[in-house]
Protein backbone atom coordinates (compact mmCIF):
# COMPACT_ATOMS: atom_id res chain seq x y z
CA UNK A 1 0.00 0.00 0.00
CA UNK A 2 1.23 3.42 -0.72
CA UNK A 3 2.26 5.88 2.03
CA UNK A 4 0.32 8.82 3.08
CA UNK A 5 1.56 11.75 0.90
CA UNK A 6 3.26 14.76 2.55
CA UNK A 7 4.55 17.73 1.53
CA UNK A 8 7.90 16.17 1.25
CA UNK A 9 6.64 14.03 -1.80
CA UNK A 10 5.48 17.08 -3.50
CA UNK A 11 8.99 19.01 -2.89
CA UNK A 12 10.40 15.28 -4.39
CA UNK A 13 8.34 15.79 -7.48
CA UNK A 14 9.08 19.61 -7.94
CA UNK A 15 12.56 18.79 -8.32
CA UNK A 16 12.16 15.61 -10.52
CA UNK A 17 11.00 18.06 -13.14
CA UNK A 18 14.01 19.97 -12.59
CA UNK A 19 11.96 23.33 -11.46
CA UNK A 20 13.94 26.00 -10.30
CA UNK A 21 13.28 27.56 -6.62
CA UNK A 22 11.63 30.67 -8.54
CA UNK A 23 9.34 28.17 -11.07
CA UNK A 24 8.62 26.46 -7.88
CA UNK A 25 7.58 29.37 -6.05
CA UNK A 26 5.88 30.56 -8.83
CA UNK A 27 3.60 27.40 -9.61
CA UNK A 28 2.84 26.67 -5.71
CA UNK A 29 1.28 30.52 -5.60
CA UNK A 30 -1.14 29.33 -8.45
CA UNK A 31 -2.27 25.47 -7.11
CA UNK A 32 -1.67 26.15 -3.47
CA UNK A 33 -5.21 26.68 -2.26
CA UNK A 34 -6.32 24.10 -4.39
CA UNK A 35 -3.55 21.74 -3.31
CA UNK A 36 -5.08 22.28 0.77
CA UNK A 37 -8.41 21.50 0.03
CA UNK A 38 -9.93 18.52 1.68
CA UNK A 39 -11.15 17.08 -1.63
CA UNK A 40 -7.69 17.53 -3.48
CA UNK A 41 -6.25 15.82 0.10
CA UNK A 42 -8.51 13.00 -0.47
CA UNK A 43 -7.12 12.29 -3.90
CA UNK A 44 -3.83 12.11 -2.69
CA UNK A 45 -4.09 8.45 -1.37
CA UNK A 46 -6.26 5.49 -1.27
CA UNK A 47 -8.51 4.52 -2.64
CA UNK A 48 -8.50 7.20 -5.17
CA UNK A 49 -5.74 5.61 -7.73
CA UNK A 50 -4.85 6.83 -11.41
CA UNK A 51 -3.55 3.82 -11.89
CA UNK A 52 -2.54 1.19 -9.97
CA UNK A 53 1.15 3.42 -8.33
CA UNK A 54 0.08 6.74 -8.55
CA UNK A 55 -3.01 8.22 -6.65
CA UNK A 56 -5.24 10.84 -8.30
CA UNK A 57 -3.68 13.53 -6.91
CA UNK A 58 -0.27 13.36 -7.89
CA UNK A 59 -1.24 12.36 -11.50
CA UNK A 60 -2.99 15.65 -11.18
CA UNK A 61 -0.14 17.58 -10.18
CA UNK A 62 2.26 16.47 -12.12
CA UNK A 63 0.32 17.51 -15.11
CA UNK A 64 -0.18 21.10 -13.98
CA UNK A 65 3.59 20.77 -13.36
CA UNK A 66 3.96 19.68 -16.87
CA UNK A 67 1.38 21.92 -18.15
CA UNK A 68 3.33 24.84 -16.27
CA UNK A 69 6.40 23.52 -18.08
CA UNK A 70 4.75 24.18 -21.54
CA UNK A 71 3.66 27.96 -21.00
CA UNK A 72 7.25 28.76 -19.89
CA UNK A 73 8.34 27.50 -23.00
CA UNK A 74 5.94 28.73 -24.96
CA UNK A 75 6.37 32.03 -23.66
CA UNK A 76 2.57 32.47 -22.80
CA UNK A 77 1.59 35.03 -20.65
CA UNK A 78 0.88 35.35 -17.31
CA UNK A 79 -2.71 34.72 -17.39
CA UNK A 80 -2.88 32.11 -19.57
CA UNK A 81 -0.10 30.12 -17.65
CA UNK A 82 -2.38 30.50 -14.20
CA UNK A 83 -5.63 29.25 -16.41
CA UNK A 84 -3.80 26.58 -17.83
CA UNK A 85 -2.10 25.41 -14.39
CA UNK A 86 -5.64 25.65 -12.65
CA UNK A 87 -7.27 23.60 -15.38
CA UNK A 88 -4.80 20.95 -15.17
CA UNK A 89 -5.28 21.62 -10.99
CA UNK A 90 -9.37 20.82 -11.62
CA UNK A 91 -9.14 18.43 -14.56
CA UNK A 92 -10.00 14.63 -12.66
CA UNK A 93 -11.41 15.75 -9.86
CA UNK A 94 -14.15 13.30 -10.52
CA UNK A 95 -16.25 12.27 -7.57
CA UNK A 96 -15.39 8.58 -7.12
CA UNK A 97 -12.30 6.32 -7.61
CA UNK A 98 -12.92 4.99 -11.44
CA UNK A 99 -12.22 1.34 -10.62
CA UNK A 100 -15.85 1.58 -8.19
CA UNK A 101 -17.64 0.55 -11.27
CA UNK A 102 -21.51 0.61 -12.01
CA UNK A 103 -21.96 -2.36 -14.41
CA UNK A 104 -25.69 -1.21 -15.14
CA UNK A 105 -24.53 2.22 -16.82
CA UNK A 106 -25.00 3.20 -20.87
CA UNK A 107 -22.11 2.77 -22.65
CA UNK A 108 -22.49 6.89 -22.91
CA UNK A 109 -21.99 7.04 -19.56
CA UNK A 110 -18.54 5.41 -18.74
CA UNK A 111 -16.10 6.68 -17.21
CA UNK A 112 -13.85 8.02 -19.76
CA UNK A 113 -16.75 10.02 -21.49
CA UNK A 114 -17.94 11.55 -18.54
CA UNK A 115 -15.46 12.04 -15.63
CA UNK A 116 -14.49 15.64 -17.13
CA UNK A 117 -18.13 16.93 -16.83
CA UNK A 118 -17.77 15.45 -13.18
CA UNK A 119 -14.34 17.07 -12.36
CA UNK A 120 -15.92 20.81 -13.51
CA UNK A 121 -19.13 20.51 -11.38
CA UNK A 122 -16.84 19.89 -8.76
CA UNK A 123 -14.69 22.20 -9.62
CA UNK A 124 -17.09 24.88 -9.77
CA UNK A 125 -19.01 23.84 -6.34
CA UNK A 126 -15.53 23.40 -4.54
CA UNK A 127 -13.10 26.60 -5.76
CA UNK A 128 -15.96 29.17 -6.42
CA UNK A 129 -13.38 31.62 -6.29
CA UNK A 130 -11.38 31.20 -9.79
CA UNK A 131 -15.35 31.19 -11.64
CA UNK A 132 -15.95 34.25 -10.78
CA UNK A 133 -14.82 36.43 -13.88
CA UNK A 134 -17.02 34.54 -16.69
CA UNK A 135 -14.32 35.34 -19.38
CA UNK A 136 -11.99 32.67 -17.24
CA UNK A 137 -14.87 31.11 -16.06
CA UNK A 138 -15.30 30.25 -19.73
CA UNK A 139 -12.43 29.33 -20.70
CA UNK A 140 -11.27 26.92 -17.54
CA UNK A 141 -14.40 25.05 -17.83
CA UNK A 142 -13.99 24.04 -21.67
CA UNK A 143 -10.18 23.12 -21.02
CA UNK A 144 -11.58 20.71 -18.16
CA UNK A 145 -14.45 19.43 -20.57
CA UNK A 146 -12.04 18.72 -23.74
CA UNK A 147 -8.90 17.56 -21.50
CA UNK A 148 -9.58 13.66 -23.07
CA UNK A 149 -9.78 14.70 -26.67
CA UNK A 150 -9.17 12.72 -29.22
CA UNK A 151 -11.44 10.74 -26.75
CA UNK A 152 -15.29 12.03 -27.36
CA UNK A 153 -17.26 13.26 -24.77
CA UNK A 154 -20.96 13.30 -23.15
CA UNK A 155 -23.09 15.59 -24.37
CA UNK A 156 -26.77 15.87 -23.13
CA UNK A 157 -29.42 13.91 -25.01
CA UNK A 158 -32.09 11.47 -24.86
CA UNK A 159 -30.40 9.19 -22.99
CA UNK A 160 -30.01 10.27 -19.47
CA UNK A 161 -26.37 11.71 -18.09
CA UNK A 162 -25.64 9.10 -14.88
CA UNK A 163 -22.99 11.19 -13.09
CA UNK A 164 -22.35 11.04 -9.27
CA UNK A 165 -22.85 14.77 -8.77
CA UNK A 166 -26.36 15.79 -10.36
CA UNK A 167 -27.69 17.23 -7.53
CA UNK A 168 -24.37 19.49 -7.31
CA UNK A 169 -24.84 20.59 -11.10
CA UNK A 170 -28.57 21.20 -10.49
CA UNK A 171 -27.28 23.81 -7.57
CA UNK A 172 -24.90 25.74 -9.87
CA UNK A 173 -25.48 29.13 -10.34
CA UNK A 174 -27.58 29.52 -14.17
CA UNK A 175 -24.23 31.05 -15.76
CA UNK A 176 -22.21 28.09 -15.15
CA UNK A 177 -24.90 25.67 -16.41
CA UNK A 178 -25.29 27.48 -19.45
CA UNK A 179 -21.14 27.37 -20.11
CA UNK A 180 -21.00 23.86 -19.58
CA UNK A 181 -23.93 22.57 -21.76
CA UNK A 182 -22.98 25.16 -24.67
CA UNK A 183 -19.54 23.08 -23.99
CA UNK A 184 -20.73 20.14 -24.62
CA UNK A 185 -22.98 20.70 -27.91
CA UNK A 186 -23.27 17.77 -29.54
CA UNK A 187 -21.15 16.73 -32.76
CA UNK A 188 -20.74 13.29 -32.78
CA UNK A 189 -23.60 10.77 -32.87
CA UNK A 190 -25.84 13.04 -31.57
CA UNK A 191 -24.92 12.22 -27.78
CA UNK A 192 -21.69 12.45 -28.01
CA UNK A 193 -19.28 15.39 -28.55
CA UNK A 194 -15.92 15.32 -29.55
CA UNK A 195 -13.71 18.53 -30.49
CA UNK A 196 -10.49 20.17 -29.05
CA UNK A 197 -10.44 23.17 -26.32
CA UNK A 198 -11.39 26.02 -28.62
CA UNK A 199 -8.84 27.92 -26.14
CA UNK A 200 -4.59 27.64 -25.95
CA UNK A 201 -5.21 26.51 -22.20
CA UNK A 202 -7.23 23.87 -22.42
CA UNK A 203 -5.03 22.37 -25.70
CA UNK A 204 -2.11 22.70 -23.33
CA UNK A 205 -3.28 20.40 -20.73
CA UNK A 206 -4.71 18.23 -23.00
CA UNK A 207 -1.44 17.83 -24.27
CA UNK A 208 0.54 18.10 -20.95
CA UNK A 209 -1.99 14.82 -19.93
CA UNK A 210 -0.40 12.58 -22.67
CA UNK A 211 2.76 13.29 -21.78
CA UNK A 212 2.23 12.69 -18.32
CA UNK A 213 0.62 9.32 -18.88
CA UNK A 214 3.29 8.41 -21.61
CA UNK A 215 6.25 9.21 -18.84
CA UNK A 216 4.07 6.95 -16.42
CA UNK A 217 4.17 4.15 -19.01
CA UNK A 218 7.66 4.05 -19.35
CA UNK A 219 8.75 3.96 -16.06
CA UNK A 220 8.42 0.40 -15.80
CA UNK A 221 12.13 1.19 -18.06
CA UNK A 222 13.36 2.96 -14.98
CA UNK A 223 16.89 1.07 -15.46
CA UNK A 224 16.72 2.30 -18.99
CA UNK A 225 17.98 5.47 -19.28
CA UNK A 226 17.84 5.29 -23.10
CA UNK A 227 13.89 5.27 -23.14
CA UNK A 228 13.34 7.59 -19.39
CA UNK A 229 15.46 10.46 -21.77
CA UNK A 230 13.15 10.15 -24.86
CA UNK A 231 10.13 10.85 -22.68
CA UNK A 232 12.01 13.91 -21.65
CA UNK A 233 13.43 15.09 -24.35
CA UNK A 234 9.48 14.83 -25.65
CA UNK A 235 8.58 17.08 -22.51
CA UNK A 236 11.21 19.60 -23.21
CA UNK A 237 9.84 19.61 -27.08
CA UNK A 238 6.43 21.01 -25.34
FE1 LIG B 1 -9.09 12.64 -17.41
FE1 LIG C 1 -5.63 13.21 -16.34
Amino acid sequence: MKKEFTYQHLKKIFYEYNLSKGEIQDLWDIIRPIYKHTEFQKRLNPPYYHHEKTTLGEHIIRDAIITYKICIKKKMTDDIKKRAVLIAMFHDLYTKPWMQKNPKKYLQNFHAFTHPIEAIINAITWFPDFFVEVEDAEIIIDGVLHHMFPCPLRSPSLIPLEINNKKEFNNLPYIYKHLILKSLRPSFLRSMTWRESIFIEGRIVSRADKISAMYKDLSFLDGLSFCKNVALAVLKKG
